[in-house]
């Protein structure tokens, strides 16, 4: 099993050495993941100013103490709208499993390095309540509504299946913040992509120990897999109960319907790769492809083969080209009208129906 490989004496050897000894840990005995996440015991998401100034302490740094840029664009508006809905669902998400890994429940004992994925879990909770905090914060500097978290349903019942979850949303941010420091330039909000910046260093930080703790090597690719704000607007829905987002529909992005990647454990290599999704009346397939995302790379268009239904889904397989673009890390899967071909992530988006589908290879 990959999990015991990070416990091997030499690892263990310096993560506890690396381990500060006078480390605060969070309280974490009142959070209980009944399917209530918030207020969390420190007021998140909305803070007094002592209690910001433990999140400060916890989080290892400051909220930026400079002012306010002069202008926001709309299109800024819903960069920072999701930014703030993302960051609502990862402290979520970090704060349940940093719950169940505290109470060792089945599945979530990590054994000689229990500590340390505590230590850096309680960094990384406060980390992303700055983020909101900074999001929210300049939204409402702007006389837009801050953005209110939802209630959440993670499909994960142990350690190893929550880690690879995280490694595949954090991928998707790391894609998706790309496209908001471009919208932000293009839209001359420049003086928030220095900020964003800064914090996509900070999520691929985290990357970087998830890649660990599933024993890949720490880097991925030389170029990480671009993603268009609609992608993650899609992804942050379908792992929130339906209807239990309070003032999402203030966030002018689309929302595609669900493509699942049926096949697992996917390798390295050229292989067909097998994907469903709920078909409508009316749906003609054969005006459908299949576009792969990856680096930052022109979109892949494949075509669906052999699709069939099967009760009310369609499932068909498609080609994924491994070889010829070395496709590692983060793939984006999405089903369009037509066949392109597509210069950007954006032009795909515009035409996706269904997605999208995150494939993660090594
Ligand atoms: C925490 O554990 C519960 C119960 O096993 C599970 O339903 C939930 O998905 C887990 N959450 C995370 C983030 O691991
Ligand atoms: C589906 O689309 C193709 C190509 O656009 C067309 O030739 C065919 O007639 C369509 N089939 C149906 C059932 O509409």
């Amino acid at each position: 099993m990959r999990v015991s490989i990070i416990y091997s004496a030499a690892l263990l050897a310096s993560f506890t050495s690396a381990l500060p000894t006078n480390s605060k840990r969070a309280d974490f005995s009142d959070f209980s993941p009944d399917g209530k996440y918030f207020p969390l015991k420190n007021g998140f998401p909305t803070p007094c100013k002592d209690e910001i100034l433990n999140i400060q302490k916890q989080a290892f740094g400051t909220l930026p103490n400079g002012p306010a840029p002069p202008a926001l664009s709309p299109e800024g508006v819903t960069n920072l709208q999701l930014i703030a809905l993302n960051e609502l669902f990862e402290v979520a998400f970090f704060t349940e499993l940093m719950y169940n890994i505290s109470n060792k429940f089945d599945g979530y004992d990590t054994g000689y390095g229990h500590w340390y994925v505590m230590d850096t879990l309680n960094a990384i909770i406060a980390q992303e309540q700055e983020h909101l905090l900074n999001a929210n914060g300049a939204l409402m500097f702007f006389k837009q509504p801050a953005i209110q978290p939802c209630k959440y349903s993670f499909p994960v019942t142990d350690f190893q299946s929550a880690i690879s979850l995280a490694a595949k949303f954090t991928d998707l941010v790391l894609g998706t913040l790309q496209d908001v420091n471009q919208i932000f330039a293009k839209n001359g909000d420049f003086d928030l992509v220095r900020t964003v910046s800064s914090v996509i260093g900070n999520e691929a930080e985290q990357e970087g120990v998830f890649r660990l703790i599933q024993n890949k090597r720490a880097t991925s690719q030389p170029f990480l897999t671009t993603a268009g704000r609609d992608f993650a607007f899609s992804v942050l829905q379908s792992l929130a109960v339906p209807g239990s987002c309070p003032n999402v529909d203030v966030i002018k992005l689309q929302t595609f319907k669900p493509l699942n990647v049926l096949s697992t454990d996917i390798r390295a290599q050229d292989q067909n790769l097998k994907f469903s999704f709920a078909s409508d009346a009316g749906v003609n397939v054969t005006d459908l492809s299949l576009v792969y995302i990856n680096q930052q790379n022109l979109p892949v268009v494949t075509d669906l083969i052999d699709p069939k239904t099967d009760g009310g889904d369609l499932v068909f397989e498609a080609k994924f080209p491994f070889e010829e673009y070395i496709m590692n890390g983060l793939t984006i899967a999405a089903v369009v009208k037509g066949k392109g071909p597509f210069a950007t992530v954006d032009d795909v988006a515009k035409v996706t129906g269904w997605g999208p589908g995150l494939i993660e290879v090594d």
